[in-house]
């Protein structure tokens, strides 16, 4: 018998960090799903005050919630307001990060301790507090296609998401069979708030598809990860083939 996607309409999905660049995107698009919205954000409020508006013209139910992930004592709070206000959240999107120059000669331990809480331990325990009580069933993490690489000019950004990438998986052993996780891998989509499309067009000729994605790339993923009930535990690369040069390189 063939198995229908999993259905979104009516469903409710938390992304953290969602009122800006690819969390809103991810936004939109599971709103134009028909799916109830519960936008995070630390320091966009008036994005996600407007954000929220829009999507309340699509027609499904939207919420916001604040909170700074680099303070581990507050997730539960975050999770328990989301629940609160939606009544049930069904999907986790770890979306928020921090994305820091620094290296290894001078990495100070504060700003390595501050990626590993937000990019990595903030997606655990809100994960944790998920699937105790949330009563949902799909995690997707996102991640970044270097972290097969040695990104020497972002040490710390890399750890953590080599940290969220290990994470994926053992998540996906410890809240099987009632909760799938899954990753996605963002190679060049967006450039840097601040730097325009010659930035990406610069980078683009590093990948060996010589290009650079879309937003729709990594929102298609996100779809397909959360439709797809069979998949749990994997990391799907969107980032032309740039992963498949593993290398050291800032
Ligand atoms: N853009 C790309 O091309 C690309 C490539 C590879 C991987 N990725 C990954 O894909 C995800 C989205 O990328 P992006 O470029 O859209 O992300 P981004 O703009 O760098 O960050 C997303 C959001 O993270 C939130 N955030 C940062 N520090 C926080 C804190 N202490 N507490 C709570 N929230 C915090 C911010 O929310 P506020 O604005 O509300 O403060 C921000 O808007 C990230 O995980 C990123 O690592 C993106």
């Amino acid at each position: 018998m063939q198995e229908k996607p999993v259905k979104m309409a009516g469903r409710t999905a938390l992304i953290t960090g969602g009122s800006k660049r690819l969390g809103r995107e991810i936004a939109l698009t599971l709103a134009g799903r028909g799916m109830n919205i519960v936008l995070h954000y630390h320091t966009s409020a008036t994005d996600s005050a407007l954000l929220a508006q829009r999507i309340s013209r699509i027609g499904v139910k939207v919420y916001t919630v604040p909170g700074d992930l680099a303070d581990l004592s507050r997730t539960d709070e975050l999770m328990n307001r989301a629940i609160k206000a939606a009544g049930k959240i069904d999907v986790l999107i770890n979306n928020a990060a921090v994305y820091r120059t620094d290296q290894f000669s001078d990495l100070l331990p504060e700003d390595l301790e501050t990626s590993l809480r937000v990019n990595a331990l903030s997606p655990l325990l809100l994960a944790r507090t998920f699937a105790a009580r949330a009563g949902g069933d799909n995690i997707i993490n996102l991640l970044d296609c270097r972290i097969r690489d040695y990104n020497s000019g972002r040490v710390s950004y890399s750890l953590s998401k080599k940290l969220l990438s290990y994470l994926t998986e053992m998540m996906a052993v410890e809240f099987a069979p009632q909760i799938r996780v899954n990753g996605v891998a963002p190679g060049i989509i967006l450039p840097e708030p601040g730097k325009g499309d010659e930035y990406i067009e610069r980078l683009k000729l590093s990948n060996p598809l010589e290009k650079w994605g879309s937003v729709d790339d990594i929102t298609r993923t996100v779809l397909f990860l959360l439709e797809s009930d069979f998949i749990t535990g994997q990391v799907i690369f969107v980032d032309g083939g740039r992963s498949l040069k593993r290398g050291v390189n800032g």
